[in-house]
């Protein structure tokens, strides 16, 4: 007999609406509609940046979108290398337009992967951030799973999702239910310790850190 492992993805049971893949895999014009929408979201973007005061030397950012958080934590820390990772080539060249100056520097490289298969080593960095892309993954245990694998013991990993209290009625609209912030909860919990949840203002977060 075999048995099948079912994936335990948070992605919603039926494929988004056509306008929704702007967002959850840009692609084509609307991906740069919806990037270009992404790119407004500044007071989000900053207080993740915030919550991430000590990055280490090697921060991957997980889902970089169109690279606004990455191009302020690469002003806020000009020492700190990051790796962004991405599956949508249109987020990916909107991300290099925007930390072009980082990239040059050699302090910002833009790689295609996905919270399934990170294109990093073991151990390779101090803090992982993921804003607004967990719903993305497939498989949220694999993914977190992944995660672990490419930080270091004890680094940091900072996800984040818009908030239902959001200022934003489009944030409150694609807010996590009750049920998926309590499965993500206990998912951080079995991987990871010293799980937090954060209430933000624009986005509901969880920090933890890498077990070793
Ligand atoms: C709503 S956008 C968020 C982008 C950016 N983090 C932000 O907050 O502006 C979601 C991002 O997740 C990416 N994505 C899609 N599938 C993914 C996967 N399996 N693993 C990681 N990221 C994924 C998309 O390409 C997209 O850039």
């Amino acid at each position: 007999m075999t048995t099948k492992t079912k994936a335990v993805g948070l992605a919603p049971r039926r494929p988004p609406k056509p306008i929704l893949n702007a967002f959850f895999l840009p692609r084509g014009i609307l991906g740069y509609v919806g990037g270009f929408l992404m790119s407004r979201g500044v007071d989000q973007q900053g207080e993740i940046a915030d919550l991430i005061t000590a990055p280490g030397s090697d921060l991957c950012e997980l889902g970089s979108g169109p690279g606004l958080l990455a191009a302020v934590l690469a002003d806020r820390h000009p020492h700190l290398r990051l790796h962004l990772v991405d599956p949508s080539p249109v987020m990916r060249s909107q991300a290099a337009r925007r930390c072009a100056r980082f990239i040059d520097a050699g302090l910002v490289s833009v790689n295609d992967g996905t919270a399934e298969s990170l294109p990093l080593a073991a151990g390779s960095c101090d803090t992982l951030v993921a804003v607004n892309s967990i719903l993305m993954w497939p498989d949220l245990a694999a993914g977190l799973a992944e995660i672990s694998r490419v930080l270091r013991p004890g680094g940091t990993l900072v996800l984040s999702w818009h908030s239902p209290a959001a200022p934003s009625s489009a944030s409150r609209r694609l807010a996590l239910t009750v049920y998926q912030i309590a499965e993500i909860s206990a998912a951080l919990t079995v991987t990871f310790s010293g799980v937090q949840r954060i209430d933000l203002v624009h986005s509901v977060a969880w920090v933890a850190r890498r077990r070793g």
